[in-house]
Formats: structure tokens, C-alpha cells, sequence
């Protein structure tokens, strides 16, 4: 009887072994049918076309494998640093694009490049974005969700901003948590909604300062040479003049004399 069950044991290990296995396989079948992305979940449905799930992948560069009909593709919580140019040009019916809590500091220009028509959400929200070219944005006009970024809010940013056709509330998204100048009060507000701020042309006024300061050093340097270059020459001079003075009366005399003179002036 133990013998028996010992045998079904076994026997019930390696078919479950096997099952698995298998089921691994139809798995990786379907994955190839349907032409998903390496590593990636693919679904779809009538009403929301092809999505692609590559969330939380620990994926360093974005898949160039996602199927050209996807409609919606999830890159949310992984390690991408760069968005490169034309990283998602092949995907004309786009529509929305999370990039999401990963580690993006840079957009290159062209970075959503061929999206302009379809893409409707792009969320690039807690990342690293500090600053951003407005040459990444060409064309998108899509509502974006750009908060929980390290923004440092310049005048090249400032800059920038009107230059993205992004729809006008997703730039409320931007908050200062760095400013240049810095101590100016945007920290912590939402750039677009501190509109009395021009960071172009506080930056313009404090380079002016700072040229006229220089120019006042360099001033005061040039006087101040001058003053001491006439006042040694008088000095000279005078000394010269006793010394004329002095040379009917032998030499001894015209040297103490002198030397009270210097003392005088001293
Ligand atoms: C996707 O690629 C296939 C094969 O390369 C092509 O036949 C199809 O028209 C493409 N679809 C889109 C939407 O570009
Ligand atoms: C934007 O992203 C943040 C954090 O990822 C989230 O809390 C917020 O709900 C998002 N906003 C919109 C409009 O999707």
C-alpha cells in the first residue's frame, strides 16, 4: 500500500513536470503567433485595438520590436535614461504612451517623431526630467502628464515652452523644484502659473550687473594706476629739483637734505 502511494507520487510529479512544460510551450507558441515584443504581454480587444504591457521589465531601451498596429503601449517602471529619436516612428496608430516612473532625463530631438496624428495620452511622468529641447515634442499634440519631474526652471525652459504643441494644461505639470537665478520664489509653483515671472529677463539684468561691476573694477583699476604713476612721477621730480638746488652747497648737505625731504613726504 505505502509502495503504491510512493509510485503515484512520482508518477504525479512528473506529470505535473510535463503539464508544465507544455503549457510553457503553447505559451511561447501564441507569444510568436500574435507577434508580441520580446518579453512583453499582448492583448486586444475590438474597442481599444493592440496593447502591449512591458511594465516593470527592468528593460534599459526602449523594445524596437512592438507591432506596428499597437495602439497602446505600456513602458511604465522600468530603467529607460533616453528617449532616442524615431524610438517609436514605426507604430502610426499610437495612442497612448506610458513612459512612466522610469529614469528618463533626456528626450532627443525627434524622440516622438511620426506620433503627431495618433497620439492622444503620452504620460512621462516621475522621471528625471530636468530640462527638455522642444524639438522632442515636434508635432505631438497630445495631453501629457509630465509631473513628478526634477524640473530646473531657466530661461531655457522657459524658452521652450512655447514651442511644444502639447495640449496647453499638460504644462501645468511642470513644477520648479530648481530655479536659475535661484531664490526667485518658483520653487514648488507650477511654471506656467507664475506668469509675472521672466526668468530671460532677470537673467539679462543680473549679466548686466555683473558687466557693470567688472566694468567699474577695471575703471578704478585704470584711476588708480594712473594716481599712482603721477603722484611717483612728482615725487621724482621733486627730488630732482632739491637735488638741483642743493648742488652749490656740496653733496653731504644735498644727501640729508634729501633724505628730510622724502621723510616729509612719507
Ligand atoms: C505592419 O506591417 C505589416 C508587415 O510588415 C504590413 O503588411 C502592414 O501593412 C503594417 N501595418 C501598418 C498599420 O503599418
Ligand atoms: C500623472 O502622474 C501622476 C504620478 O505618476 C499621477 O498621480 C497622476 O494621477 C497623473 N495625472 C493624470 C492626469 O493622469
Amino acid at each position: 500500500m505505502p509502495l503504491a502511494a510512493g509510485w503515484l507520487l512520482r508518477h504525479s510529479v512528473v506529470m505535473c513536470l510535463l503539464l508544465h512544460s507544455l503549457v510553457l510551450m503553447t505559451c511561447c507558441f501564441h507569444h510568436a503567433a500574435t507577434s508580441c515584443s520580446k518579453d512583453c504581454y499582448c492583448s486586444e480587444s475590438e474597442a481599444t485595438g493592440k496593447t502591449v504591457r512591458c511594465s516593470n521589465l527592468q528593460l534599459t531601451e526602449i523594445p524596437t520590436d512592438l507591432p506596428n498596429d499597437t495602439r497602446r503601449v505600456y513602458l511604465d517602471f522600468n530603467l529607460f535614461t533616453a528617449v532616442p529619436a524615431n524610438a517609436f516612428a514605426g507604430l502610426p496608430h499610437l495612442a497612448t504612451l506610458d513612459l512612466s516612473h522610469n529614469e528618463l532625463s533626456q528626450l532627443e530631438p525627434g524622440a516622438f517623431r511620426g506620433l503627431g496624428a495618433s497620439l492622444q495620452f503620452l504620460d512621462l511622468s516621475s522621471n528625471k526630467l530636468v530640462n527638455f529641447d522642444p524639438e522632442a515634442f515636434e508635432g505631438v499634440r497630445a495631453q501629457a502628464n509630465l509631473t513628478n519631474n526634477p524640473w530646473h526652471c531657466d530661461c531655457s525652459l522657459q524658452m521652450a515652452l512655447p514651442r511644444v504643441d502639447l495640449e496647453a494644461a499638460s504644462l501645468t505639470g511642470i513644477v520648479c523644484q530648481t530655479s536659475d537665478p535661484a531664490d526667485i520664489g518658483v520653487e514648488g509653483l507650477a511654471f506656467l502659473l507664475a506668469p509675472e515671472i521672466d526668468l530671460c529677463v532677470i537673467t539679462k539684468k543680473t549679466t548686466d550687473v555683473a558687466m557693470l561691476v567688472t566694468m567699474f573694477g577695471w575703471f578704478s583699476m585704470v584711476i588708480s594706476y594712473l594716481v599712482y604713476y603721477v603722484r611717483a612721477n612728482q615725487e621724482d621730480a621733486r627730488r630732482h629739483l632739491e637735488y638741483l638746488k642743493s648742488l652749490p652747497q656740496g653733496s653731504r648737505q644735498g644727501k640729508s637734505e634729501e633724505s628730510s625731504t622724502i621723510s616729509t613726504v612719507v
